[in-house]
Protein backbone atom coordinates (compact mmCIF):
# COMPACT_ATOMS: atom_id res chain seq x y z
CA UNK A 1 0.00 0.00 0.00
CA UNK A 2 1.23 3.47 -0.89
CA UNK A 3 2.75 5.31 2.32
CA UNK A 4 0.93 8.68 3.11
CA UNK A 5 2.66 11.39 1.65
CA UNK A 6 3.54 14.75 3.27
CA UNK A 7 5.44 17.44 1.42
CA UNK A 8 7.36 18.98 3.90
CA UNK A 9 9.18 22.18 2.29
CA UNK A 10 10.74 25.63 3.35
CA UNK A 11 10.08 28.12 0.79
CA UNK A 12 10.35 32.67 0.73
CA UNK A 13 7.33 34.52 0.48
CA UNK A 14 7.45 34.73 -3.38
CA UNK A 15 7.22 30.63 -3.25
CA UNK A 16 10.78 30.30 -4.18
CA UNK A 17 12.94 26.94 -2.54
CA UNK A 18 16.53 28.58 -2.35
CA UNK A 19 17.62 30.00 1.06
CA UNK A 20 20.91 31.18 -0.16
CA UNK A 21 19.13 33.42 -2.54
CA UNK A 22 17.20 35.27 -0.29
CA UNK A 23 16.29 38.66 1.66
CA UNK A 24 18.32 38.07 4.79
CA UNK A 25 16.59 37.43 8.57
CA UNK A 26 16.57 40.61 10.92
CA UNK A 27 17.52 38.15 13.45
CA UNK A 28 20.97 37.18 11.22
CA UNK A 29 22.32 34.19 9.78
CA UNK A 30 19.19 32.51 7.33
CA UNK A 31 20.47 29.38 9.02
CA UNK A 32 17.89 29.79 11.49
CA UNK A 33 15.02 29.03 8.98
CA UNK A 34 16.83 26.36 8.18
CA UNK A 35 17.17 24.67 11.28
CA UNK A 36 13.44 24.99 12.27
CA UNK A 37 12.66 23.03 9.28
CA UNK A 38 15.21 20.66 10.38
CA UNK A 39 13.44 20.14 13.57
CA UNK A 40 10.10 20.07 12.00
CA UNK A 41 11.06 17.10 10.14
CA UNK A 42 11.62 15.42 12.87
CA UNK A 43 8.38 16.50 14.34
CA UNK A 44 6.54 14.93 11.29
CA UNK A 45 8.39 11.47 12.06
CA UNK A 46 8.31 10.44 8.68
CA UNK A 47 9.73 6.44 8.25
CA UNK A 48 11.57 8.00 4.80
CA UNK A 49 11.84 11.25 3.02
CA UNK A 50 12.10 11.01 -0.59
CA UNK A 51 14.01 14.04 -2.68
CA UNK A 52 14.41 14.33 -6.78
CA UNK A 53 18.02 13.52 -8.43
CA UNK A 54 19.29 16.86 -8.73
CA UNK A 55 18.45 17.46 -4.65
CA UNK A 56 19.79 14.02 -3.40
CA UNK A 57 23.26 15.17 -5.91
CA UNK A 58 23.62 17.93 -3.63
CA UNK A 59 24.07 15.39 -0.71
CA UNK A 60 25.99 12.82 -2.48
CA UNK A 61 29.16 13.93 -4.85
CA UNK A 62 30.53 10.51 -5.50
CA UNK A 63 32.02 9.82 -9.08
CA UNK A 64 30.71 6.88 -11.50
CA UNK A 65 32.61 3.73 -10.09
CA UNK A 66 31.09 0.73 -11.49
CA UNK A 67 32.59 -2.55 -10.95
CA UNK A 68 34.40 -4.51 -13.55
CA UNK A 69 31.34 -6.98 -15.72
CA UNK A 70 29.98 -9.68 -16.05
CA UNK A 71 26.93 -8.13 -14.24
CA UNK A 72 24.36 -10.71 -11.89
CA UNK A 73 22.11 -8.04 -10.93
CA UNK A 74 18.62 -8.10 -9.56
CA UNK A 75 15.49 -6.91 -11.45
CA UNK A 76 12.81 -5.04 -10.52
CA UNK A 77 14.41 -4.15 -7.31
CA UNK A 78 17.37 -4.97 -4.76
CA UNK A 79 16.87 -4.07 -0.96
CA UNK A 80 20.63 -4.78 0.53
CA UNK A 81 18.56 -3.69 4.06
CA UNK A 82 14.93 -4.03 4.95
CA UNK A 83 15.19 -2.99 8.79
CA UNK A 84 16.42 0.73 8.66
CA UNK A 85 14.72 2.97 10.87
CA UNK A 86 14.78 5.69 8.38
CA UNK A 87 15.03 5.75 4.36
CA UNK A 88 16.77 8.61 2.23
CA UNK A 89 14.94 7.75 -1.14
CA UNK A 90 15.90 9.32 -4.24
CA UNK A 91 14.62 9.46 -8.08
CA UNK A 92 17.30 8.84 -10.93
CA UNK A 93 15.59 7.94 -13.68
CA UNK A 94 19.04 7.94 -15.82
CA UNK A 95 21.67 6.33 -13.08
CA UNK A 96 23.15 9.79 -12.43
CA UNK A 97 23.67 9.54 -8.60
CA UNK A 98 26.62 8.13 -7.62
CA UNK A 99 27.11 6.72 -3.64
CA UNK A 100 30.53 6.34 -1.41
CA UNK A 101 28.29 5.17 1.19
CA UNK A 102 25.20 3.16 1.62
CA UNK A 103 23.14 5.85 3.71
CA UNK A 104 22.65 9.62 4.38
CA UNK A 105 22.88 11.17 7.60
CA UNK A 106 22.24 7.44 8.70
CA UNK A 107 19.02 7.11 6.94
CA UNK A 108 19.56 3.95 3.96
CA UNK A 109 19.35 5.20 0.68
CA UNK A 110 16.88 3.65 -2.19
CA UNK A 111 17.17 5.21 -5.55
CA UNK A 112 14.26 4.90 -8.14
CA UNK A 113 15.59 4.28 -11.27
CA UNK A 114 14.05 4.19 -14.92
CA UNK A 115 13.59 0.94 -16.80
CA UNK A 116 16.75 1.71 -19.24
CA UNK A 117 19.17 1.98 -16.47
CA UNK A 118 22.43 -0.38 -17.46
CA UNK A 119 23.02 -3.49 -15.62
CA UNK A 120 26.19 -1.94 -14.98
CA UNK A 121 25.00 1.07 -13.15
CA UNK A 122 22.46 -1.52 -10.65
CA UNK A 123 25.64 -3.25 -9.92
CA UNK A 124 27.62 -0.19 -9.15
CA UNK A 125 24.35 0.47 -6.34
CA UNK A 126 24.44 -3.48 -5.08
CA UNK A 127 28.18 -3.17 -4.23
CA UNK A 128 27.91 -0.29 -2.58
CA UNK A 129 25.23 -1.66 -0.29
CA UNK A 130 22.14 0.51 -1.56
CA UNK A 131 19.25 -0.16 -2.10
CA UNK A 132 16.29 0.30 -5.71
CA UNK A 133 13.59 -0.02 -7.39
CA UNK A 134 13.54 -0.01 -11.24
CA UNK A 135 10.20 1.23 -12.67
CA UNK A 136 8.69 -1.26 -15.13
CA UNK A 137 7.39 2.31 -17.09
CA UNK A 138 9.24 4.78 -18.94
CA UNK A 139 7.26 7.54 -17.00
CA UNK A 140 7.97 5.78 -14.09
CA UNK A 141 4.58 6.34 -12.50
CA UNK A 142 4.78 7.28 -8.74
CA UNK A 143 1.82 5.38 -7.24
CA UNK A 144 3.23 1.73 -8.12
CA UNK A 145 6.67 2.89 -6.99
CA UNK A 146 5.43 4.01 -3.32
CA UNK A 147 3.19 0.45 -3.58
CA UNK A 148 6.60 -1.15 -3.23
CA UNK A 149 8.14 0.80 -0.91
CA UNK A 150 5.24 0.26 1.24
CA UNK A 151 4.96 -3.14 0.85
CA UNK A 152 8.63 -4.08 0.27
CA UNK A 153 10.04 -1.62 3.07
CA UNK A 154 7.00 -1.36 5.26
CA UNK A 155 7.05 2.72 4.85
CA UNK A 156 4.12 3.90 5.61
CA UNK A 157 4.74 7.94 6.66
CA UNK A 158 6.50 9.67 3.76
CA UNK A 159 8.35 12.74 3.73
CA UNK A 160 8.81 14.40 0.16
CA UNK A 161 11.50 16.97 0.60
CA UNK A 162 12.11 18.41 -2.95
CA UNK A 163 13.13 20.16 -4.74
CA UNK A 164 10.51 22.17 -7.19
CA UNK A 165 10.53 19.25 -9.73
CA UNK A 166 9.68 15.99 -7.82
CA UNK A 167 7.24 18.27 -5.67
CA UNK A 168 5.24 19.31 -8.75
CA UNK A 169 5.31 15.69 -10.68
CA UNK A 170 4.00 14.09 -7.35
CA UNK A 171 1.31 16.77 -6.68
CA UNK A 172 0.65 16.07 -9.91
CA UNK A 173 0.24 12.47 -9.92
CA UNK A 174 -2.11 12.68 -7.21
CA UNK A 175 -0.15 11.08 -4.23
CA UNK A 176 0.36 13.72 -2.28
CA UNK A 177 -1.72 14.11 1.07
CA UNK A 178 -0.67 16.60 3.27
CA UNK A 179 1.53 19.74 2.48
CA UNK A 180 3.63 21.32 5.22
CA UNK A 181 5.01 24.64 4.26
CA UNK A 182 7.08 26.68 6.23
CA UNK A 183 7.14 29.96 5.48
CA UNK A 184 10.11 32.12 5.93
CA UNK A 185 9.52 36.22 5.98
CA UNK A 186 12.12 36.77 2.80
CA UNK A 187 11.60 37.60 -0.75
CA UNK A 188 13.59 35.55 -3.57
CA UNK A 189 12.33 37.90 -6.60
CA UNK A 190 14.23 36.80 -9.68
CA UNK A 191 13.43 35.46 -12.81
CA UNK A 192 12.90 31.92 -13.79
CA UNK A 193 13.70 30.28 -10.42
CA UNK A 194 12.76 27.13 -9.49
CA UNK A 195 9.27 27.21 -7.36
CA UNK A 196 8.11 25.29 -4.80
CA UNK A 197 5.96 23.03 -7.15
CA UNK A 198 7.29 23.08 -10.99
CA UNK A 199 4.39 21.11 -12.89
CA UNK A 200 5.95 20.74 -17.05
CA UNK A 201 1.98 20.74 -18.12
CA UNK A 202 1.21 24.25 -19.08
CA UNK A 203 -2.27 24.21 -17.64
CA UNK A 204 -0.42 23.07 -13.36
CA UNK A 205 -2.39 21.68 -11.52
CA UNK A 206 -5.73 22.69 -12.44
CA UNK A 207 -8.59 20.46 -11.07
CA UNK A 208 -6.15 18.04 -10.23
CA UNK A 209 -6.18 19.23 -6.23
CA UNK A 210 -7.98 21.01 -3.61
CA UNK A 211 -5.96 22.10 -0.05
CA UNK A 212 -7.38 22.64 3.20
CA UNK A 213 -6.36 24.56 5.69
CA UNK A 214 -5.78 22.28 9.01
CA UNK A 215 -3.37 24.01 10.37
CA UNK A 216 -1.61 27.72 10.86
CA UNK A 217 1.27 28.54 13.64
CA UNK A 218 3.42 31.19 14.07
CA UNK A 219 7.04 30.17 14.82
CA UNK A 220 10.58 32.25 16.35
CA UNK A 221 12.07 33.80 13.54
CA UNK A 222 8.85 35.12 11.51
CA UNK A 223 8.22 31.26 10.23
CA UNK A 224 4.86 30.44 9.51
CA UNK A 225 4.28 26.81 9.43
CA UNK A 226 0.77 25.73 7.11
CA UNK A 227 -0.47 22.72 7.11
CA UNK A 228 -2.88 21.66 4.26
CA UNK A 229 -5.04 18.58 3.35
CA UNK A 230 -4.61 17.69 -0.18
CA UNK A 231 -8.35 16.50 -1.71
CA UNK A 232 -8.22 15.39 -5.19
CA UNK A 233 -9.10 17.92 -7.86
N1 LIG B 1 13.56 24.83 0.37
C1 LIG B 1 13.40 23.51 0.45
O1 LIG B 1 12.63 23.00 1.28
C2 LIG B 1 14.17 22.60 -0.49
C3 LIG B 1 14.10 21.22 -0.32
C4 LIG B 1 14.81 20.41 -1.22
C5 LIG B 1 15.55 20.97 -2.23
N2 LIG B 1 15.63 22.32 -2.35
C6 LIG B 1 16.41 22.91 -3.46
O2 LIG B 1 15.77 22.57 -4.68
C7 LIG B 1 16.75 22.56 -5.72
C8 LIG B 1 16.51 21.39 -6.67
O3 LIG B 1 15.21 21.44 -7.17
P1 LIG B 1 14.86 20.92 -8.64
O4 LIG B 1 13.40 21.12 -8.81
O5 LIG B 1 15.79 21.57 -9.61
O6 LIG B 1 15.26 19.38 -8.63
P2 LIG B 1 14.73 18.06 -7.88
O7 LIG B 1 13.25 18.08 -7.78
O8 LIG B 1 15.55 17.83 -6.67
O9 LIG B 1 15.16 16.97 -8.96
C9 LIG B 1 14.55 16.97 -10.22
C10 LIG B 1 14.93 15.72 -10.96
O10 LIG B 1 14.49 14.58 -10.24
C11 LIG B 1 13.97 13.60 -11.15
N3 LIG B 1 12.52 13.48 -10.92
C12 LIG B 1 11.72 14.34 -10.26
N4 LIG B 1 10.45 13.87 -10.21
C13 LIG B 1 10.47 12.69 -10.86
C14 LIG B 1 9.46 11.73 -11.15
N5 LIG B 1 8.18 11.89 -10.72
N6 LIG B 1 9.80 10.64 -11.85
C15 LIG B 1 11.08 10.47 -12.27
N7 LIG B 1 12.08 11.35 -12.02
C16 LIG B 1 11.77 12.44 -11.32
C17 LIG B 1 14.30 14.12 -12.54
O11 LIG B 1 15.63 13.66 -12.80
P3 LIG B 1 16.21 13.41 -14.28
O12 LIG B 1 16.43 14.77 -14.85
O13 LIG B 1 17.47 12.66 -14.04
O14 LIG B 1 15.15 12.61 -15.03
C18 LIG B 1 14.27 15.62 -12.33
O15 LIG B 1 15.00 16.35 -13.30
C19 LIG B 1 18.09 22.46 -5.03
O16 LIG B 1 18.80 23.65 -5.24
C20 LIG B 1 17.77 22.28 -3.56
O17 LIG B 1 18.69 22.95 -2.73
C21 LIG B 1 14.95 23.14 -1.51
Amino acid sequence: MKPHVICHTLISLDGRIHPSRWTESPDGDRKVWSSAYEKLHETLAGDAWLVGRVTMAEMSKAEAHPPAGPFAVARPHHFARRDADTYAIAFDRGGKLHFAKPDIGGDHVVVLLGPGVPDSHLAELANDGVSYVVATDEAMDARPLLDVLGSELGIERLLLEGGGNVNGSMMAAGVVDELSILVAPAIDGALGITGVFEVPDARGLVGKARLRLTSSETLEHGLVHLRYAVEPG
